[in-house]
């Protein structure tokens, strides 16, 4: 398969929202109309529907992970196809963040990065997810342990990828992941921002 055809493909897989899939399958609330208004697993649970939240995390990860194994498979990285699995990376996740499904608004793209870095190198992807939860476990915060991944996982891809196209990518998912959380800064810094499990108004 091509270039030009795994792209598309891993955007439109990046498109397809777990969150909003959760709120059919469960019968609950669009996650875009509580809460956060985020249709990502962390909002997801405010529904109180843990499964639904667990539904989403295992999708939208899965699909990052999914889009990278095709790229590995069609373009194994050891042929020197760095470069075409990077890209491939950025389209499921710029799929996730906008959505040709959701008129382009998605989510932050944490649980899609984390399959993406999962897919890229195991070591890598389970190092940002300790220090997520490590974070997650002391303050409670899901927007605080995203953005303290968030800026560790291009220091994680430089020890576990090297000088990479990959590593690129993932320079560039800490970034939009950070810009999805502008509101959430705003949140922290101002000392309300929800914990994990708060229950939102539907
Ligand atoms: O993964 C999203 C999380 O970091 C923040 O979600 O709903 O609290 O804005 P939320």
């Amino acid at each position: 398969m091509t270039l030009m055809v795994l792209i598309p493909l891993a955007y439109l897989l990046g498109s397809i929202s777990f969150g909003v899939l959760a709120s059919w399958i469960f019968q609950l609330p669009d996650p875009r109309m509580y809460g956060s208004k985020n249709p990502g697993a962390t909002n997801v649970l405010r529904s109180g529907k843990k499964a639904a939240a667990a539904f989403t995390l295992l999708g939208d990860a899965g699909k990052g992970w999914v889009a990278v194994a095709w790229a590995q498979h069609f373009m194994p990285a050891a042929g020197g196809d760095d470069k075409a699995i990077a890209a491939v990376a950025l389209a499921v996740f710029l799929g996730h963040i906008f959505p040709i499904f959701l008129r382009f608004k998605g989510g932050k793209g944490v649980a899609t990065a984390v399959g993406v870095l999962l897919g890229l190198n195991p070591w890598m992807g389970l190092s940002a997810v300790a220090i997520w939860i490590l974070v997650a476990v002391i303050w409670r915060m899901s927007s605080l342990a995203a953005l303290v991944a968030a800026g560790l996982a291009p220091i994680y891809a430089l020890f576990f990828l090297g000088f990479e196209a990959s590593t690129l990518a993932v320079l560039i998912m800490s970034l939009v992941i950070i810009w999805r959380h502008k509101s959430n800064i705003a949140s922290l810094i101002a000392g309300k921002e929800t914990r994990i499990g708060t229950r939102g108004t539907p």
